[in-house]
């Protein structure tokens, strides 16, 4: 997210313009596309990242927890595997699960450097400041960018492990993350790996409470769209007159989160000049998170030009990992 640049430190912005004019892009043809539509990549300022940290610890969200449980299990074998000297992370967040994969590494004797990759330069920066108080001997280079973009753009040095982790992939529909993985292959030379943590298919009753706790935390992160709005494009979205909505698509295998507007209204999107209309009832769809099976992320790795070297999962199989080489 464009943020004010002062509280910023230890941190590379790739394109500082990049952001906030594609900010400006999504939202003129998201809210002009029918049904309306905004790319999940917008909840997170700081205060989505922060409120996706609190969904983190809710008791209905399994995914960090099982993810974490397999890298417990298996972040030493991961780095005898992969050798890597530098670790990319895409959409590395607070980075808390990938201090597992860091202190691997580091016991491993290769790591050198780490590279977290994320639009939000707040939680950015922060991460990085933690990490280097934490492992004093590491290079860590921050980057502010838009893994949809800017893969091409990252370090090409080194042997690397890209890590992406937390089942953000499944926050790309089917044609961009084919679009995605072929970009990222390309990127990288043999003796690479790319680690993918992917949610799996289950039980609907689980996967949608995932999504709509009882505390009501994912529709605050949910409506925390619209207040960067408001904020980065001066429009006046009134995010209580949303409701947060939350369902299983079976014919995708993926969860929709939606803000369903409560009553008739227009924003004024000051910004863009942009006056749009609600009708009651109206839903806007702000994320997809896709499910996946095992042998379908192996059949799409696969097709991207990516071997799969091993693949994991926690003992409920809740949750994957699956290290690629190419
Ligand atoms: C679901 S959270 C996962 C965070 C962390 N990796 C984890 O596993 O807990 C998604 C993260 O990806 C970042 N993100 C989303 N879209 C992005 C994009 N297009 N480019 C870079 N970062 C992105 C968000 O800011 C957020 O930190």
């Amino acid at each position: 997210m464009p943020v004010s640049q002062s509280t910023v430190h230890l941190i590379d912005h790739l394109d500082r313009d990049y952001l906030r004019q594609a900010l400006e892009r999504d939202v003129r043809a998201g809210l002009a596309s029918r049904p309306k539509q905004l790319p999940p990549k917008w909840f997170y300022d700081a205060a989505g990242s922060e409120l996706f940290t609190r969904i983190t610890r809710l008791p209905e969200y399994y995914p960090t927890r099982r993810e974490l449980a397999i890298l417990r299990a298996r972040a030493g074998e991961m780095a005898a595997a992969c050798g890597a000297d530098t670790l990319v992370e895409l959409g590395s967040g607070t980075s808390e699960k990938t201090v597992l994969l860091l202190d691997a590494l580091t016991a491993a004797g290769t790591l050198r450097a780490y590279t977290p990759v994320d639009v939000d330069a707040h939680t950015l920066a922060e991460a990085a400041r933690r990490l280097t108080a934490r492992l004093p001997g590491l290079t860590v280079r921050a980057v502010c960018a838009d893994f949809e973009h800017h893969l091409g753009l990252l370090p090409r040095t080194g042997r690397r492990m890209v890590a992406f982790l937390g089942g953000t992939i499944g926050n790309l529909d089917p044609a961009t993350r084919e679009v995605f993985l072929k970009e990222l292959r390309a990127t990288l030379r043999p003796g690479d790996t790319f680690l993918l943590g992917a949610d799996l298919v289950k039980e609907t009753g689980r996967l949608v409470a995932a999504y709509d706790d009882a505390a009501g935390v994912t529709a605050a992160f949910n409506r925390n769209v619209l207040h960067v709005i408001n904020r980065e494009l001066d429009a006046d979205f009134e995010p209580d007159a949303f409701e947060h909505v939350a369902l299983y698509d079976e014919r995708h295998d993926w969860i929709e989160m939606r803000l369903r507007a409560t009553r008739d209204m227009t924003v004024r999107i000051g910004a863009l000049d942009l006056s749009v209309p609600f009708a009651a009832g109206e839903e806007t769809r702000t994320e997809i998170s896709a499910k996946f099976r095992l042998e379908g992320l192996r059949d799409e790795l696969a097709a991207a030009g990516f071997t799969t070297l091993r693949q994991y999962t926690d003992p409920a199989g809740d949750f994957s990992l699956t290290l690629a080489g190419v």
